[in-house]
């Protein structure tokens, strides 16, 4: 696992109980700084090779390591530094775009004027 990469994995196999092996062996290697576009037909497993290296499924077989670091042993410290949006942005409809955001305050101990600072980006 190398530094110069942000996010690696290394043969990552998984299945879904009921299912057939959905990834066999994915070798991922993404540069520092780059833009990486993750390309394949509908039911190739892109959503869930990124659910791996979310740990939103649990590692079956494989390595995966962010920031030069394994995954399975650094969890905490990575999702801290990871900003994700799978598919669909996971929003509390019931709350305004600034209630939700205060959530997301909380989680990553943000100024308070950070909200109003997103707001005006996305107006
Ligand atoms: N929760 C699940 N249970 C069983 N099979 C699933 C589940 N989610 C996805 N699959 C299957 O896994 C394969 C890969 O799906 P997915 O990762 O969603 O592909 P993609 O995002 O590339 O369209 C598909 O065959 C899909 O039907
Ligand atoms: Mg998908």
């Amino acid at each position: 696992m190398q530094d110069s990469y942000c996010l690696e994995t290394a043969d990552l196999c998984y299945r879904y109980s009921n299912s057939d092996v959905v990834l066999k062996g994915i070798n991922l290697q993404v540069p520092q700084g780059s833009i990486y576009g993750f390309l394949g037909p509908n039911g190739a497993g892109k959503t869930t090779t990124l659910r791996l290296i979310l740990g939103l499924l649990k590692r079956q077989h494989g390595i995966i390591a962010i920031f030069g670091k394994r995954f399975d042993t650094n969890r905490i410290e990575i999702l801290r530094n990871v900003g994700s949006l799978i598919e669909s942005p996971s929003l509390y409809n019931h709350l305004t775009a600034s209630e939700n955001l205060s959530v997301w305050l909380k989680v990553h101990q943000c100024p308070k004027g950070r909200i109003a600072e997103v707001l005006y980006l996305s107006a």
